[in-house]
């Protein structure tokens, strides 16, 4: 039995109204290495002490999963999130809160444990919730950054990106589909790094020019993830492939200048040095929003569209 297959899960998003599709085990202490024994099954004799389970608040037991229930968990969680931001009086903050953790989680399992595409094609549900908690809940920029996180991982990086991305383009009046298209290819915008190893990506001294060379194949390999999936569109792959080009054509994989890149990558490539600007890393602390937006103002206007970049200035000031 091995510890890392068994997964924490949040008992309280889980949905007392419907039988669990998976089983549930508890960590027992003691010998050389922790065991997990079956706490409720998801058969049906178990059906009321699942039901117990979910009705007690006091439950201080840490709960988890097998890793090959995964995607069934996320799935479960994902609808009976749903049911809680469309139907329930909590605030605009605290639903987003709750989506955010589980936009994480899905996130941190693909980046850092289980690159299997199901749990990937799940990010879309997520985004559909991460939608709703934007369009009814008018969080804006501000609201937002307080509940984002500000440690650099590839994973919430990621959550960010999209949701910096799905704000601008509500901000700017863009469709419903392109709104979602955009925090899908946000989200996943660095999805060939799950292929990258961690030493590479984390390494706080400068990169070798090798390991420059391996960093800068996540566009497109992150091509070839998103095309293997065979779910996404033509945008989503152009976000992937196109958010480290620069407007002035000095950027990566292809040096494409100007407006022949395409418009959700110019915006990926605002929220995305946005968001590695304004967090923080073991070699650098992260910048205030005005100090970031000088920044890619003054020494970085040449890498962005200047209408955009102009647009995203004005939406991030004091009074957005
Ligand atoms: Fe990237
Ligand atoms: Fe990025």
């Amino acid at each position: 039995m091995l510890a890392e297959q068994y997964h924490p899960i949040d008992i309280k998003i889980l949905d007392k109204n419907s039988d669990l599709a998976f089983n549930i085990f508890s960590k027992v202490q003691g010998g050389d290495e922790d065991r997990f024994v079956l706490y409720a099954s998801k058969e049906a004799r178990y059906r009321e002490k699942v039901r117990e389970l979910l009705e007690s608040s006091e439950l201080m037991e840490e709960l988890f999963i097998h890793e090959d229930d995964l995607v069934l968990y996320f799935e479960h969680a994902t609808n009976s999130l749903r049911d809680y931001v469309i139907n329930s009086d909590a605030t605009p903050e605290k639903k987003m809160e709750k989506v955010y953790d589980l936009s994480r989680d899905v996130t941190h399992q693909f980046f850092e444990a289980n690159s299997s595409p199901e749990i990937l094609r799940g990010s879309g549900q997520v985004v559909d919730l991460m939608e709703k908690c934007l369009e009814d809940n008018k969080l804006g920029f501000h609201g937002l950054t307080k509940i984002m996180e500000k440690d650099y991982y590839t994973y919430t990086h990621s959550i960010n990106v999209g949701l910096y991305c799905m704000s601008f383009a509500l901000k700017i009046g863009m469709p419903a589909d392109e709104v979602h298209e955009l925090g899908l290819g946000g989200m996943l915008h660095d999805v060939g790094k799950s292929s990258i190893p961690q030493e590479i990506i984390n390494k706080k001294g400068a990169l070798t020019e090798e390991e420059f060379q391996t960093i800068k194949n996540h566009t497109s390999n992150g091509i070839e993830v998103i095309r293997g999936l065979g779910c996404y569109g033509e945008k989503v792959v152009e976000m992937v492939g196109q958010h480290h080009e620069k407007y002035n054509g000095e950027g990566y994989h292809q040096g494409l200048v100007g407006d022949d890149i395409a418009l959700f990558a110019r915006i990926c490539k605002l929220t995305d040095v946005y968001d590695a600007l304004t967090t923080r890393r073991s070699y650098k602390k992260s910048l205030k929003t005005l100090e970031a937006l000088t920044i890619m103002k003054t020494k970085m206007g040449h890498e962005f569209d200047p209408k955009l970049l102009n647009s995203f200035i004005r939406m991030m000031g004091p009074q957005a």
